[in-house]
């Protein structure tokens, strides 16, 4: 279990808990051990992978509180009692469109979990434009590579701005080693895409928002550190 999945562990709620796109079946066999939920559903879209959890959750003991379900997104996950989804180790518009292709999270009941390898900026528009709100974000670093981990549910209020800050950086603020480098990171990455913007007559305004956007935020966390 690396710290990317030790996150989306610690944002987890309740007592049933979906992985979507369980690979391993690491997290949910992690999740029953350290006794942070009572039951699991394991899924995945691929028949390979699913036999590796089952294979997985035989080995650990654990056929009685975990099962496997063959499924793209939630679209065949019987969805009754979950309490927990969790997506990670997914691009941010392929959570983005798992969630909308589902009409259980959208009465509020169930926490998502959402750890997106890639464009986290889709990930939080959509879930602001679609009602969802998301009430925690945290930072880890993996490996060589910072991730960001957030959870919340669907509301239909609109608690936040969406603004080109929440978009890059979402809610994680410098209190940690692990937020401020995911920061400090967000920061480079803008920096290069804004740069080749300033030559751009369209995006050149944008450029310079984003600048002054990674200005401030390279401020907050040197401030930070003092
Ligand atoms: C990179 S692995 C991530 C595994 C684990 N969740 C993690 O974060 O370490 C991505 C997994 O998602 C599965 N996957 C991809 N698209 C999916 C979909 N539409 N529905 C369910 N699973 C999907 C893949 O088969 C693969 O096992």
């Amino acid at each position: 279990m690396d710290n990317r999945l030790r996150l989306c562990a610690e944002l987890v709620e309740g007592v049933c808990v979906c992985d979507v796109g369980t690979d391993h079946g690491y997290l949910p066999c992690f999740l029953i051990k350290e006794g942070r939920c009572e039951s699991a559903l394991a899924c995945d879209i691929g028949e390979k992978p699913l036999a590796s959890a089952e294979e997985h959750i035989r080995a650990q003991g654990l056929t009685d509180r975990i099962r496997t379900v063959l499924s793209d997104g939630l679209d065949s996950v019987p969805m009754e009692g979950v309490t927990d989804v969790v997506l990670a180790g997914m691009g941010g518009e392929l959570i983005a469109d798992i969630l909308g292709r589902c009409v259980k999270v959208r009465d509020g009941s169930v926490n998502i979990v959402m750890q997106p390898m890639s464009k986290p900026e889709y990930l939080r528009r959509w879930l602001w434009d679609n009602g969802f709100a998301v009430k925690r974000e945290e930072a880890c670093i993996s490996g060589r590579f910072a991730y960001t981990v957030m959870s919340g549910r669907f509301s239909g209020e609109r608690t936040y701005r969406c603004d080109d800050e929440y978009l890059y950086f979402g809610l994680v603020k410098p209190d940690t080693a692990e937020a401020k480098e995911y920061i400090l990171r967000q920061c480079g990455r803008l920096e290069r895409a804004a740069r080749g913007m300033l030559g751009s007559e369209d995006k050149k305004d944008l450029g310079e928002r984003l600048l002054d956007i990674t200005t401030q935020k390279r401020k907050g966390v040197s401030s930070c550190q003092r």
